[in-house]
Parts: C-alpha cells; structure tokens; sequence
C-alpha cells in the first residue's frame, strides 16, 4: 500500500530539508521513496548540486529517487491520459463541459498534480513502483488550493470520466490510510500563527490532522549553553530572544493545536547531506 506524505508550513521553515530527511528516513528501513518536489525551479538540484532534476525520476541515494513536477508538465500527461479515455474532441466541444471547464481552469495545474500523485494508487499512468511517495510541497494557501482541486473539480463535473477521475483522486487524497500532512513550524511567532491557521483549516476541511514539526529548536542544553556565553558578553537582547524562543518551543503544539509535537533541533552543519542524514537521525523511528 503506497504511502503519499505531503510536506507544508510557511516559507523558508524548512519543509524542503525535512521532506528529504524522512525520505531518509524511510529509505533506510528498506522502503522505496519517491521525493517529489513541486514547481518549475528544483531547490534540491542546488541543495544536492544535481545536474539534471526533471520530471523523470533520477536516483539520489540508495532507494530514493527524485523528481520535480509542474502543473504543465503533469497537465501534459494528464491530457494524453484523458484522450486515451475519451475523445478529446467531445470532452472540449460539448459546450457545457467547456464552460465549466474554463470556470474550474485555474485549478487544472493543480488537479494534473494530485493525478500524477496518485496516479499509482488509481493505477492509471505510467507505473509508480514505490513504497513512499514524499511530495515537498507548497506553502500554506497554495498548499489549501492543491487539497481543495480535486473536490472544486468533482462538484463542477458531475458526470462522465473525468468527474469520475476526480472523484477517484478525492478518494485516495483524503484517506488517511494512504495520505498523511506533515506541518513545519518554527518556535517563531509569526510561523506559529500561519501553522495554527492551516491545521485548523485542514482539519475543518478534510478531515485530519497533520503531524507536527517543530523545527530549528535549541533544545535546553544548547539555549543554556548560549545563554551562559550571553552572560560573558551581556547581550541583553540576545538572552531575552533565547528565553523567547525556547519558550515558544514548549508550547508550539499548544498554540497550534496539536496533540503532538516533534521536536527536530537546529543542525550544526554547512554540508548539505549531513544536515539530512542528522535530521534524518533526530526523527527517529518515524
Ligand atoms: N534543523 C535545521 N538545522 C539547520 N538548518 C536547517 C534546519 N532546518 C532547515 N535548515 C536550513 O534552513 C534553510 C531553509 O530550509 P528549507 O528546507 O529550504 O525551507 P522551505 O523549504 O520551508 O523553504 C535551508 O538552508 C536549510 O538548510
Ligand atoms: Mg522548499
């Protein structure tokens, strides 16, 4: 039973690093990983300095491969797909699909991208053999609008095969035996707020509630071991932002509304593989 991870929270939180280290993760336990990352620009391609991230998948490391997928270059297959279904000409000329056809469009990128996701549960496609699929995914409301496709897509289309698909994407995207969110914070205020807001909403909407990652934390011994440092040197300001902080990491999950919460500390590290390989390690047995 293919597992389908999305990674979310604000920009710049560290969703990107922790989709990687629980592609990790779970590589190491002899699973097989897909790591998806979504868009035109491949940030792993810098991260990792790959030559050529595309949509087809390239390996990475034992048991992980790689790919970035777009709303086009999904959209691409997703419309070869449909015309092998049903003409293409009567899906676009019978004038009332098209009408709502343009009135749904601006979610058609992201309806191509939940297909391609769950094109191996639906087994329609090119074959997806893995175990996991992570998908690095959006920031908050572009992240809202990936979820919402699908459904926005069934209501218009009632009838015919690609309500139908719909429905089927909707199926497999909400279940929560095959899907899972996993929610990045920092023990900062204003990622706090945004991470609050889109459990909230998740869970209002769809029906589950993401897992929890507070990132970037001190932790006790490294905020006392700055604060002692702080002391030498008496930076006020500095010693009130570590109280902040590391107060703010106590009760992340609290104010988010989380029954859990997952601590992942801030990595001392400058070479990019081990900084995943640590978090990786920090997750433990995920
Ligand atoms: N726990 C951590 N320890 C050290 N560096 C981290 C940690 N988490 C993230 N980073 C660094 O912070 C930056 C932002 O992370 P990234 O995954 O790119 O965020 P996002 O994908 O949410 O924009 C990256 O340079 C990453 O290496
Ligand atoms: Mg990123």
């Amino acid at each position: 039973m293919q597992k389908i991870t999305f990674v979310t929270g604000k920009g710049g939180v560290g969703k990107s690093v922790v989709a990687a280290s629980l592609a990790l993760r779970k590589a190491q336990q002899g699973k097989s990983v897909l790591l998806v990352e979504l868009g035109d620009q491949s940030f792993y391609a810098d991260f990792f300095n790959l030559p050529n991230v595309g949509y087809d998948p390239i390996n990475l490391r034992e048991n992980i491969d790689l790919s970035l997928w777009s709303g086009a270059t999904c959209l691409r297959e997703y419309a070869l797909h449909l015309i092998k279904v049903e003409s293409l000409m009567k899906l676009f000329f019978e004038n009332k699909i098209m009408r709502t056809f343009i009135n749904i469009a601006p979610a058609l990128p992201e309806l191509a991208i939940v297909g391609k996701i769950t094109s191996g549960h639906r087994q329609v496609g090119p074959p997806m053999h893995y175990d996991e699929i992570i998908v690095d995914t959006y920031a908050t409301g572009h992240f809202l609008a990936l979820l919402r496709a699908p459904r926005g897509m069934a209501e218009a289309i009632k009838f015919g095969p690609m309500g139908d698909q719909t429905r089927k994407i909707q199926a497999v995207l909400l279940n929560p035996e095959y899907t899972s969110i996993e929610l990045v914070t920092l023990p900062e205020e204003l990622p706090i707020v945004e991470a609050q807001e889109l459990n909230e909403q998740i869970t209002k909407e769809f029906g589950f509630m993401p897992r929890l990652w507070i990132n970037k934390c001190f932790g006790k011994s490294l905020a006392a071991g700055l604060k002692n440092q702080c002391a030498d040197v008496s930076l006020e300001k500095w010693k009130r932002y570590l109280e902040t902080r590391t107060q703010l990491e106590k009760v992340a999950s609290e104010r988010v509304g989380s029954p859990t919460a997952n601590y992942i500390p801030l990595i001392a590290k400058i070479n990019s593989w081990e900084i995943i390989e640590e978090m990786a390690q920090q997750m433990g047995s995920v």
